[in-house]
């Protein structure tokens, strides 16, 4: 039986009880993190951390900087106590405003939190990240605070939905003409020999791979254009690849049914995949 962990207490997962009245299943009022971890080491918890500290005090979420570092024993109490030590898993956590009355505003002040993780074993879907993955383009459907980590993720889950009808792994999204990023991943094109990926706003997520995708492109003098990607240019895209912390570096070799570049991953997209690959399996690149 799995393990989780509910507001202090580690437990099984199913005598883990949420109240129906929590804002997390009400109005998805919450922020998550997924982590990944590698032979019990956690991937960029610093950063995870940081972003979540940063989300929950967007929302005004009453959960600060040492609550969130907290997590960080969770975490890794969850993957040794699910037997996840070896090998690699992804720990999912999420602090919600809490239960309480339906009211839009927020609860009396004193309402706890909702604090739940759970550790999942991850198989890398080697197949994937080394021939590349199928993407189709599908309009971006969410708010104006994307760089917000909540777990209102409709926009994403309609995205995915369709990639998956279309027998696509990811759905490139895109705003008032440009590519924000990928329903889950962040993503990048090499178009005319220059790099480029959407710059930070608040439509994008700050991805932790894309960040240290922009460190190890620095390390290896690869310039990264943080100008947008417009629908028009894509079609002339030689390659393409998405990021994320399940995802690595992925290629995409079609889109839209139409191949990109010669229709395999490029060299660009399989330098920086080694190096972060590199950067990920060293205990020194994982205990940044
Ligand atoms: N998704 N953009 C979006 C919209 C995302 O949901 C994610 C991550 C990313 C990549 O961010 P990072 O490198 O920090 O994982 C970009 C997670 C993994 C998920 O929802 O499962």
């Amino acid at each position: 039986m799995t393990t989780v962990y509910l507001n202090g207490e580690y437990l099984p997962k199913d005598r883990a009880l949420i109240s129906p009245d929590d804002r997390g299943f009400i109005f998805g009022d919450g922020i998550y993190e997924v982590v990944r971890v590698i032979e019990g080491r956690i991937f960029e918890w610093g950063a995870h951390a940081e972003r979540m500290t940063r989300g929950l005090a967007g929302l005004r979420i009453d959960f600060g900087s040492r609550d969130v570092e907290g997590l960080r024993g969770v975490s890794e109490r969850l993957v040794g106590d699910n037997g996840l030590s070896e090998g690699e898993a992804t720990v999912y956590t999420q602090v919600s405003r809490g239960a309480a009355n339906r009211t839009h505003h927020f609860p009396a002040a004193g309402t706890a939190p909702t604090v739940y993780a759970f550790a999942t074993k991850f198989v890398v879907p080697a197949d994937l990240r080394e021939r590349g993955g199928k993407a189709i383009t599908y309009p971006d459907l969410r708010w104006a605070r994307c760089d917000l980590k909540t777990v209102n993720l409709l926009g994403p889950v309609l995205a995915r939905q369709a990639a998956a009808e279309a027998g696509a792994y990811e759905a490139i999204l895109l705003r008032d003409g440009v590519v924000t990023e990928g329903a889950a991943t962040n993503a990048f094109a090499v178009i005319g020999g220059s790099l480029r990926t959407a710059p930070l706003s608040n439509y994008i997520l700050p991805g932790i791979t894309r960040k240290v995708l922009v460190e190890l492109a620095a390390e290896l003098g690869i310039a990264i254009v943080e100008d947008p990607i417009t629908h028009q240019e894509l079609p002339r895209c030689e390659e393409l690849f998405v990021v994320g912390t399940t995802t690595d570096v992925t290629p995409i070799v079609a889109l839209d049914g139409r191949p990109v570049g010669n229709g395999k991953p490029g060299p660009v997209t399989k330098r920086l995949q080694e190096a972060l690959l590199a950067r990920m399996y060293t205990p020194a690149g994982a205990a940044r």
